[in-house]
């Protein structure tokens, strides 16, 4: 390629600024993200990585250019993962830490962000600044929906985002009230209860009367060198060499074309949004890349009498921008396309990536999915190209789009600009698309439509209908519009549309991407919309006098604040004391600033290595080769790491099973760890991985799913039984039985920060520091000592802090440490392990998919007698801790039920597909979905509302488990009486159901559920806790305790517990880091009771501490702390002591079944109700309120943020988040491309959270209760209110009793269970008749 490019051009000097300061670069290299740029080279570490594929936000950065033509300066948000470093020149970049520091100034946003405590791991929490920053940036004061558009493509796995919308909401003008009421100083009054004093004002989270205010001439100006550059005549030719690839930006239009006829397969790079991920994802190399930005011609816009010509190199948003401004200068009738154009884009991708995508990139990279291009084909756009050969001008119809990722264009040709026409009077539009996520997701099907009719007809003249989403390309309905042309736009027309449009757009049942019958109903009911959208449009024009059935409206998407309620310190309790009141974060401020340092942030030292892992292709297979040879050649490349290097250990036990940590003969997932590669940088180390030649012979009979597991008897054993009562006898004498069945998928666990760590060599007596991202660092120094066949006092794990672990931090990347601590010894050398996102989702496993079977007996006045569950839990290739997870399922299965005879039978199924581990709740959330379907099914049975159901059989007065723990509900009981209170839960249930009569399309559903959740381990000993608490002569404190924080708040929780006993202010005590030299065999941070143990350890510690002064302290009661803690030095009193806390002695004994494995239950009922779309199956919900137990608060403001958290989460697991695999076994959902936590989009747009009253609990530190993981099931109260709206629509076509609607419930299920005439013109297909795209595990 070079060889066609200018011999004699040299690389140019690359120069940009970034914070006010110039970088000029000699060597940029065009593989080279700003991402890394910022991170590696210039040690601007607070900009984060989380996906590297622009689906995440993390790394969020804003980008400001000169508009020469206007003089202008535009500041955007950019995803700083995408955006070549060549791509900078001229630019000017802002970072977090440009925004403001702890030590200089902090920002408005930042300070708010944090004190509204929307920081909790903190990852997300720079990219949501910067999202923020831009918008204030260009909008000092935004609207709601200006901040909700912003932050759209920012992913948070820890807050559940309230707390950042609310942050963010006070830079509004709007109203700040919650409206609960219905406005009018509700927020204040409305709500208040009676028997409080009228004086009394209720806590409140934080305080907006304490905000800096926002100066916005205070940000950094635009480098006046860059606007002198810009303005520089003679604009030249830019040339950038890197280690493989070459960058040009040509200066004029005929220069690119000169280059592209010279190198017709160099891409032009604009957004790089599609040639980026090519590159990352699937290693596609471009030896020449060619930057058009600097060429006029494709950034023009005309405007003529007929349309507008745009140019194709303008960003989506400035596409939407222009089209918004030109709106009120056209007549109404003119705008059409215009307005479907906007409303596809004000969905399409994220805000960052629509500033930087291009529209002729988005037509030319012809996304079989794209939003942009059925519109315009529908809208008789045209596209004008050039190249050198000439200049010609093209329809943008059916014949532009070949193939997938293919045009018409030749490879030479460049597309210059896009003829967007003006519409006419009687010329409407429909634009519609439906997505696994409402924002930031790439449609599932999409459209534009387009119909024609004469003045004061119906009779249609002429009609257009694309369709992304139903094949390989964009695709033309050519005989359905030939069905509708020359008609009348009525009724009878569009039911014969219908079926010509089934019988023409055929999807194969395997079709890439599957969802087939859901595909083919959504371009059904999209049509379908589209008819009603005309038909009053004719209406309003009195072309048509007749009834419309229905108007459709979008979903409603308005955040409104919400109510957090919760208890006053005691009035008697001094101001000191930071115990039972809402502190930010310890460390928020540091997250905002993007200070806060993770483990890649660690700075690399001389020599370091990169580790990249080499995984199995196969499903099941013996390895009968592995090269490594070629790697070992390649640039950089120092070692690579098999089994055979392992000097110690080489497998780890887990409940009973042996675990391989590399595989040596055989491998029985894809995805399971071979060898690892050792190289000088991460993408030396990631070139080296791929060259690494493996050969398998393929073993027979994969197995993959729980019925192929049960049918071949693949379990880990021991399977476990729990039984109480006699569960066969019941089943004689009871008035009805009913069985049924529920699936739930996996669910990864998306902590934002992937698998990190950094073993480092000591440089003596095989002495190691490993700095790993874990929530068990006591396992870390275990498991590596034993890799590396040395004593544990050799090997100190250190944890400052984790981007999110969710139980997915400990198992698995125990495995990691251990490789990358063989590499680490056998190099003697620094080694970095830092997870790609895809691999992290491909190797580390997720929550276990559940196949659940159930059988009921109940009495017609709703008492269910007997129930009989088998639940079966796809655990994978290695046991992990599946079978402990599946002993949580037996736990907790009455949930909040006195059901007599209730037995229950779990087995963790051995497939071939990656292994399964802990995942907040540890089977709880799976376990009792079933049970709760079980409940709803025996409502719909019994013709009643569910949450009668759930009353009659709840747990009342004292009450004991299935095994046989005695325990009270009486606070489950309040939970639930002050839920349905406070969520009106009457009165609104009625108002539902008088909107599900007034709307045929659109359903409200609701759902009330509670839960009981058992804290602690039940393996006793792992309740165990230590600490060590220093004093230094100036009074400060040092704490070190064995938790680790991720973001649950547990260093801030330990502050305040270290702040009362001892009787200093918070901001005396300092936590570093957990450290396993300074807090030896710690317990891991799970089982939500890490505050409960700890809390303790450091109380105790505290307590010794006090004690310890005490004699000084009465000698001298009027003297300060400092002075007695210098008296103890000097009078030679030890000011360190180390704290420890037993525990409960909990147990399960599962040959006798009974035991005590909790130390106390929490409490917590949800109420949701949700609007659903019932012909696409998108949802919203409306109102969320959460009424929990959490006994007396150590910290509100964080446990609500568990709360909502958890809360959100289950959410995703219930109703969005999808594992695909492939009927291989290979795992398709490997990014936030394909895989979709909960965004902004998916907010409640009301969240309530109540902490139940004087509550207390004898069992935890200061009367708190453990509060992690339980809010994760209370999010299957969205999903049992879409189950809800389904069943009222169902009704609509005379079906009634229960239904099957497996979890998640997506769109996709949501709209097939709602059985809406167009899904029930789908011919069903037939299992086994066919290979589905994806298996159903
Ligand atoms: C996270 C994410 C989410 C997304 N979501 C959506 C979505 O919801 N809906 C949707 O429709 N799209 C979506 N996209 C796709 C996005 O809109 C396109 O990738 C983008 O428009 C491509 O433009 P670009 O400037 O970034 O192209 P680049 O990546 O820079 O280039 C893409 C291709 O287009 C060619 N090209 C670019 N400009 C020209 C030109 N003027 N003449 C000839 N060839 C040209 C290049 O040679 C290259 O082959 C998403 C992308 C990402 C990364
Ligand atoms: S890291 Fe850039 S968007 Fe995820
Ligand atoms: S705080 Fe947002 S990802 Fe952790």
């Amino acid at each position: 390629m070079s060889s066609k490019m200018p011999a004699e051009k040299q690389g140019d000097i690359l120069c940009f600024f970034i914070n006010g300061k110039k970088v000029t670069e000699n060597n940029a290299d065009p593989e080279t993200t700003l991402l890394s740029f910022l991170r590696e080279k210039l040690r601007l570490t607070g900009t984060k990585y989380g996906c590297g594929g622009g689906g995440c936000g993390a790394c969020t950065v804003m980008l400001s250019r000169l508009q020469p033509a206007t003089r202008t300066i535009t500041h955007y948000s950019v995803n700083a993962c995408l955006l070549p470093l060549c791509q900078l020149h001229g630019a000017s970049v802002t970072t977090v830490e440009g925004v403001g520091s702890t030590k200089t100034r902090l920002h408005p946003v930042q300070e708010r962000i944090a004190k509204a405590h929307g920081s909790q791991c903190g990852f997300c929490t720079p990219g949501m600044v910067m999202s923020m920053y831009t918008l204030l940036r260009n909008r000092p004061q935004p609207t709601m929906e200006d901040i909700t558009q912003a932050l759209a493509g920012n992913l948070c796995r820890c807050t559940g985002y309230r707390p950042i919308i609310d942050g963010c909401r006070t830079f509004c003008q709007e109203a700040n009230c919650c409206q609960a009421n219905g406005g009018e100083d509700c927020c204040q009054k409305g709500e208040q209860n009676p028997d409080e004093p009228a004086h009394e004002e209720k806590p409140r989270l934080f305080d907006k009367e304490e905000f800096l205010p926002l100066d916005p001439t205070q940000e950094l100006i635009f480098p006046p060198e860059l606007i002198l550059m810009a303005e520089a005549a003679n604009p030249k030719t830019l040339t950038f060499r890197g280690e493989r690839v070459s960058w040009v930006s040509p200066s004029s239009l005929e220069e690119l074309l000169q280059l592209k006829a010279r190198n017709p397969e160099a891409p032009l790079v604009v957004g790089n949004s599609n040639i980026g991920p090519g590159m990352k994802f699937k290693g596609v190399l471009h030896p020449l890349m060619i930057s058009p930005t600097r060429v006029t011609e494709l950034f023009e816009v005309t405007r003529t009498p007929q349309g507008v010509w745009v140019g194709a190199g303008c960003s989506l948003t400035e596409v939407w921008s222009l089209l918004e401004k030109l709106l009120p200068q056209l007549a109404e009738e003119q705008t059409g396309l215009f307005r479907a154009l906007i409303r596809q884009l004000g969905t399409l991708g994220s805000l960052q990536i629509r500033n930087v995508a291009s529209l002729g990139g988005n037509i030319v990279s012809a996304y079989p999915n794209s939003d942009l291009n059925p519109v315009l084909a529908a809208g008789n756009c045209r596209v004008s190209v050039v190249s050198a050969g000439g200049r010609r001008e093209l329809p943008l119809n059916q014949d532009f789009f070949v193939s997938f990722g293919k045009t018409i264009l030749k490879p030479e040709e460049i597309l210059v600009s896009v003829f967007i026409p003006f519409s006419r009077k009687g010329e409407f539009f429909g634009a519609f698309r439906q997505a696994p996520r409402k924002e930031s997701s790439f449609s599932t099907v999409t459209t534009g439509m387009r119909v024609f009719f004469s003045e004061g007809s119906r009779v249609v003249q002429d009609v257009s209908i694309y369709y992304g989403g139903m094949g390989p390309t964009t695709v033309c309905a050519t005989k359905t519009c030939a069905a509708i042309v020359s008609r009348p736009w009525d009724d009878e027309t569009l039911s014969q549309a219908y079926n010509v449009l089934l019988d023409e757009l055929v999807l194969p049942l395997s079709a890439p991407g599957g969802k087939v019958e859901f595909r083919r109903s959504l371009t059904l009911s999209f049509l379908f919309q589209f008819h009603l959208e005309v038909l009053q449009k004719l209406k309003e024009m009195h072309v048509i006098t007749e009834e419309i059935p229905e108007k459709m409206q979008p979903l409603p998407r308005e955040i409104h604040p919400g109510l957090q309620e919760f208890q006053h310190v005691p009035k008697d309790q001094s101001d000191q004391d930071p115990v039972g009141r809402p502190i930010m974060h310890r460390s928020a401020l540091s997250h905002a600033t993007g200070e806060a340092v993770y483990c890649d942030d660690l700075p690399a030292t001389e020599g370091e290595l990169f580790l990249a892992l080499v995984t199995s292709s196969r499903a099941h297979a013996k390895i009968t080769g592995l090269d490594a040879s070629e790697a070992l050649r390649l640039p950089g490349v120092v070692d690579v790491i098999t089994a055979k290097d392992i000097p110690g250990q080489k497998a780890r036990k887990l409940c009973g099973y042996e675990e391989e940590l590399l595989a040596e003969t055989e491998v029985s997932c894809i995805g399971q760890m071979l060898c690892a590669v050792v190289a000088d940088s991460r993408s030396h180390a990631k070139r080296g991985a791929a060259a690494v030649k493996v050969a398998y012979e393929d073993l027979p009979d994969p197995v993959f799913t729980a019925e192929e597991a049960v049918e071949k008897s693949s379990f880990f054993e021991p399977r476990r039984t729990i039984e109480r009562g006699n569960v066969t006898e019941a089943f004689e004498s009871v008035d009805q039985v009913h069985e049924g069945e529920l699936r739930i998928g996996g669910q990864e666990h998306f902590y934002m920060e992937t698998q990190s760590m950094l073993v480092v060599p000591v440089g003596e007596e095989t002495e190691f520091n490993a700095y790993v991202s874990t929530q068990f660092p006591t396992l870390m120094q275990e498991a590596i000592a034993e890799t590396l066949s040395i004593p544990s006092n050799r090997v100190t794990c250190h944890v400052r802090r984790i981007g999110g672990a969710f139980g997915g931090k400990v198992v698995k990347t125990a495995a990691l440490a251990c490789i990358t601590g063989v590499a680490a010894w056998k190099t003697n050398r620094a080694v970095r392990c830092v997870l790609e996102r895809g691999e992290d989702m491909l190797i580390t496993g997720a929550r276990h998919p559940v196949l659940g079977k159930y059988k009921v007996g109940f009495m017609n006045d709703g008492r269910i007698v007997a129930a009989d569950f088998h639940y079966y839990a796809n655990a994978g290739n290695m046991a992990d801790e599946s079978v402990l997870v599946v002993e949580k399922f037996l736990l907790h299965f009455d949930n909040a039920y006195n059901i007599p005879n209730l037995r229950g039978h779990a087995a963790a199924c051995r497939t071939n597909l990656p292994s399964n581990t802990a995942f907040r709740g540890f089977g709880v959330p799976q376990s009792l979905l079933v049970v709760e379907n079980m409940v709803e099914d025996v409502a719909a049975l019994l013709r009643r509302p569910a949450h009668q159901i759930r009353e009659i059989n709840m747990y009342k007065g004292p009450s004991v488990t299935q095994y046989k723990l005695e325990f009270s509900p009486e606070n489950l009981q309040r939970c639930w009486e002050e839920c349905k209170l406070k969520a009106d839960h009457g009165a609104r249930r009625r108002a539902a159901d008088q909107f599900n009569r007034e709307n045929r399309w659109r359903k409200r559903g609701m759902s009330i559920v509670p839960i009981k959740y058992g804290i602690a381990f039940s393996d006793g000993f792992l309740n165990q806790a230590a600490a060590l608490v220093h004093i230094y002569k100036d009074g400060s404190v040092l704490v070190s305790h064995g938790g680790t924080e991720m973001g649950q708040g547990l260093h801030t929780k330990m502050q305040q517990v270290a702040s009362r006993e001892l009787h200093v202010p918070a901001s005396k005590v300092y936590i570093s880091e957990t450290s396993t030299n300074t807090v030896p065999n710690a317990s891991p941070s799970a089982a939500s009771c890490g505050t409960d143990a700890n809390g303790m350890a450091v109380q105790n510690a505290c307590q010794i501490l006090y004690q310890r002064l005490e004699p000084i302290r009465l000698r001298n009661p009027k003297g300060s702390w400092e002075s007695w803690v210098q008296t103890a030095f000097y009078e030679k009193m030890s000011l360190s002591a180390t704290g420890f806390y037993k525990g409960p002695d909990l147990y399960m004994d599962w040959d006798k079944k009974e035991g005590r494995p909790y130390a106390y239950f929490t409490f917590g009922v949800c109420c949701c109700e949700v609007e659903l779309d019932c012909l696409t199956g998108d949802y919203r919900t409306l109102r969320t309120d959460i009424v929990v137990d959490i006994g007396r608060s150590v910290n509100p403001s964080m446990d609500i943020g568990q709360i909502e958290g958890a809360f959100m989460q289950g959410l995703g697991l219930y109703t969005l988040e999808e594992l695909k695999f492939s009927p291989s076994g290979l795992l398709y959902t490997r990014g936030p491309s394909q895989y979709k936590i909960p965004a902004v989009c998916d907010v409640p747009l009301r969240f309530n959270v109540y902490l139940l009253p004087d509550s207390s609990n004898p069992h935890a530190i200061y009367s708190s209760k453990g509060i992690g993981e339980p809010a994760v099931f209370l999010g299957s109260a969205a999903f049992f209110a879409i189950k809800d709206a389904a069943a009222a629509a169902r009704s609509e076509s005379g079906l009634v009793g229960p239904f099957s609607l497996n979890s998640p419930a997506t769109a996709e299920r949501a709209c097939l269970a709602c059985a809406s005439p167009f899904t029930q013109k789908i011919p069903a297909s037939k299992p086994g008749s066919f290979k589905p795209w994806a298996l159903n595990i």
